[in-house]
């Protein structure tokens, strides 16, 4: 099965980006992780500052028929009109996945224009959130 992990702004930054919000683990040990953890899965990795770049992204994902997408918007999660409905417009499922709880954190992250049009959310369990996305991917909706 093939999967995207998708990561968008400011997340490159993870390691040094507010630990007490984000821990320490970087993207690349992500990567590591998530590829040790599922042998049996061909992983794609992007991240992206940009708005455009992220949806030119996943329409590719669509394109090349992914089994999976795992997605942490980022701030994009309470803005983006233009991520939503490129969301809504591929076949691949999508989950959203956050670090932080954004429903413990301000107001204006409470709401998210993605999750309506995602298969689930996943808020607040830190890296493990992704790994659990890519686990609902391989085992299915009945597991
Ligand atoms: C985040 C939560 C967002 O509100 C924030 O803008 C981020 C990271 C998370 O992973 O907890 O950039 O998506």
């Amino acid at each position: 099965m093939n999967i995207l992990i998708l990561n968008g702004p400011n997340l490159n930054l993870l390691g040094t980006r507010e630990p007490e919000t984000y821990g320490r683990a970087t993207l690349a040990d992500l990567e590591a992780d998530l590829r040790a953890a599922f042998p049996g899965v061909t992983f794609a990795f992007f991240q992206s500052n940009h708005e455009g770049a992220l949806i030119d992204r996943l329409h590719e994902a669509h394109r090349e028929g992914v089994g999976g997408v795992v997605f942490n918007p980022g701030g994009f999660t309470h803005t983006s009109v233009a991520l939503r409905d490129a969301v809504a417009a591929i076949d691949p499922p999508v989950v959203e996945v956050h670090l932080s709880n954004v429903h413990a954190r301000e107001a204006f992250r409470h709401r998210s224009l993605l999750a309506p049009v995602c298969a689930g959310q996943i808020s607040g369990l830190g890296m493990a959130g992704y790994h659990l996305a890519v686990r609902y991917f391989v085992e299915g909706r009945e597991s």
